[in-house]
């Protein structure tokens, strides 16, 4: 008998009709999310999971699926969204995405970064504004990266691309932190630092870190506190590790120089949501591995790990 699979969202088609072509796929058609009451009504007797970093997969919604569910699979390298103890008690295998989105994440977070330290959002707004006004010798200047001290929080794969991104543009020294030493931070000649030396040191403040007990609210007043007056801190991993009320105190008090943030807490932010006016904020919608082929990759390899997960294989990427 085909497995039966709950797909959470509209997805690229190649990966939809990997699963189709083995499976009893329910599909729900759209960007929108359901409904929690509807995500809870679609699991009910399901196999398969195919699903979001948005979809909270906890307790209740796998007991709403009932004991036959027996693969979750996210379309995400993050995966602080999903009970992992749960799963496992469950003995539910669980796959995820990682890899495939590293360049393209990489990518987002140095224009994350450009844009806020060189004030593109502010630049972007003069001109259409009319404030432009005649080139002026000291307006709308920021920090370059020549010669200057990155600091990556959790140097992962995600990390070390964006540290070898950034090398080309003059970077004199790499530092990082996190669990433990790496030893792929040799090719970027980066060093372990502690995290309170990394805040302290650095103009560029890159929170490349999983969202995890020991991450969340990790900026926080204290870190913040920490860091140069000129420092650019950009935040492209989830908006859990920023406690956002001390960020804007931060921006707004001129403790640090400016923020990037590819991610937040909510998300969707509130448009009132006070960031959103700060002129050395720059905010976007989480975008980190929005390519054309990135996205797709993502929605093929989340397809082949839930039919393999289905088939009672080991997942290409299989997290446990
Ligand atoms: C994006 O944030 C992901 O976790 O894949
Ligand atoms: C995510 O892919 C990371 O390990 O940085």
């Amino acid at each position: 008998i085909r497995a039966r699979v709950f797909v959470s969202r509209r997805i690229p088609p190649k990966a939809l009709q990997m699963l189709q072509a083995g499976c009893d796929v329910n599909c729900w058609d759209s960007d929108e999310p359901p409904s929690r009451k509807g995500y809870l009504d679609s699991v009910r007797g399901i196999d398969a999971l195919f699903c979001l970093l948005t979809d909270k997969i906890d307790a209740e919604l796998l007991d709403a699926a009932g004991p036959g569910l027996k693969v979750v699979s996210t379309m995400s390298v993050g995966h602080d969204h999903i009970d992992l103890q749960e799963c496992k008690a469950r003995k539910i295998t669980v796959g995820y995405t990682p890899g495939i989105l590293t360049s393209a994440t990489a990518e987002l977070t140095v224009a994350l970064l450009l844009a806020t330290s060189r004030r593109l959002k502010e630049g972007m707004r003069a001109v259409v504004n009319g404030e432009w006004g005649t080139w002026k010798p000291t307006w709308l200047c920021g920090s370059g990266l020549d010669g200057s001290t990155v600091g990556i929080v959790g140097l992962g794969r995600i990390g070390i691309a964006v540290a070898q991104c950034l090398k080309p543009f003059g970077v004199a020294q790499f530092l990082y932190s996190g669990r433990s030493e790496k030893p792929e931070a040799e090719s970027i000649k980066a060093k372990f630092v502690p995290f309170d030396d990394l805040l302290q040191t650095s103009d560029f403040v890159i929170a490349c870190c999983a969202l995890t007990q020991d991450t969340a609210g990790l900026f926080n007043k204290d870190a913040f506190s920490k860091m140069k007056k000129s420092a650019i801190f950009v935040n492209s991993s989830r908006g859990g590790v920023v406690n956002q009320e001390d960020l804007l105190h931060a921006l707004t008090s001129g403790e640090i120089a400016g923020a990037g943030l590819d991610v937040t807490s909510p998300e969707p932010l509130p448009t009132d949501n006070p960031l959103l006016k700060l002129d050395n904020c720059v905010v976007l919608p989480h975008i980190g591995s929005a390519t054309y082929s990135t996205r797709e990759a993502m929605a093929v390899l989340a397809a082949e790990n839930l039919l393999a997960g289905v088939r009672g294989e080991p997942m290409p990427c299989q997290l446990d």
